[in-house]
């Protein structure tokens, strides 16, 4: 298995409210309190991949939020002149409700704060798209709370500690984390499936916790119109263990088979590789 490449970490072009620049207003609240949402999305061809999902996302989460929406219109127009002169790259928009005085209660006159940066496509080994990943079950757990589940917050400590538990010399790519009940939520920057063994393709439940990504709709939307039986309900560590196939996924990586957890094994089968094409087709 190769060993990680890590993508480079340049710092990208941003822009804040739709100016060139790199500079946000310390009294943010996403700065403040992670008061807000974010997007990572692919460019492919000078377009964004599954744009109307992304936006969809955005506006359910400031709707969830209380986040004044901001018109899709200008979103829309921002992200594709960032997009539109790229061959291949990956745009991640921010969200906070605006900039406040102390205290968590939002003022009334909270105007959102759009922050958009452009970043280099990843180049990670194409041995974990083709042979796959080795995954770790993370001792960080994902907390319950409903009225933050599925959604893409700035809150991400919970990644942030379970991405410190390994390091580059392990041979891991992704871990996968748990509630405190020992239910399967779902990688540290991934959604996961699992096919299981009564021909079932089921991803967790993202009632009580987890981040309900743009590319687990994809999937299950293409796998529900090829007439595949879907399962989106709590998901043991038993099941995962007993699973034919694992995989990951998320809009800039597509899909990673996972060929082990810790020492459990597992083959690339036919279904991961039909999805990978479905994937590979998005537009
Ligand atoms: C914790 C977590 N889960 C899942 C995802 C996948 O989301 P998407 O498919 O929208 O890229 C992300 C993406 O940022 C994430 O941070």
């Amino acid at each position: 298995m190769s060993r990680a490449v890590n993508p480079p970490q340049e710092t990208g072009t941003c822009w804040v409210n739709g100016v060139a620049g790199a500079v946000v207003d310390v009294f943010d609240r996403g700065l403040q309190y992670g008061d807000g949402l974010f997007e990572v999305m692919a460019i492919k061809d000078g377009r964004i991949v599954l744009e109307d999902y992304h936006l969809q996302n955005l506006a359910e989460g400031c709707e969830r939020l209380f986040i004044p929406q901001v018109p899709v219109k200008l979103l829309r127009s921002e992200l594709q002149s960032a997009a539109e002169s790229q061959a291949r790259g990956v745009l991640k928009l921010i969200l906070t409700r605006g900039s406040g005085d102390r205290g968590y209660r939002p003022s009334p006159h909270a105007r959102a704060t759009r922050i958009l940066s452009r970043h280099a496509w990843p180049t990670y080994p194409p041995g974990w798209e083709e042979r796959g990943i080795h995954v770790r079950i993370c001792d960080t757990h994902w907390g319950h709370n409903r009225r933050l589940a599925g959604l893409k917050h700035l809150n991400r400590l919970e990644q942030v500690l379970a991405q410190c538990e390994w390091g580059e010399q392990d041979n891991i790519q992704e871990g996968l984390m748990l509630d405190d009940e020992g239910s399967v939520i779902g990688g540290t920057m991934t959604n996961v499936f699992a096919w299981l063994s009564h021909g079932v393709l089921a991803t967790p439940s993202l009632r009580l916790a987890g981040v309900a990504g743009v590319l687990r709709r994809y999937i299950l939307e293409r796998a529900e119109q090829a007439g595949m039986q879907t399962r989106i309900a709590s998901l043991s560590l038993a099941e995962l263990m007993q699973a034919r196939e694992i995989f990951v996924c998320n809009s800039i990586i597509g899909v990673w088979p996972v060929v082990a957890i810790g020492h459990w094994k597992y083959a690339v089968g036919s279904v991961t590789r039909g999805v990978q094409i479905w994937v590979n087709e998005r537009s």
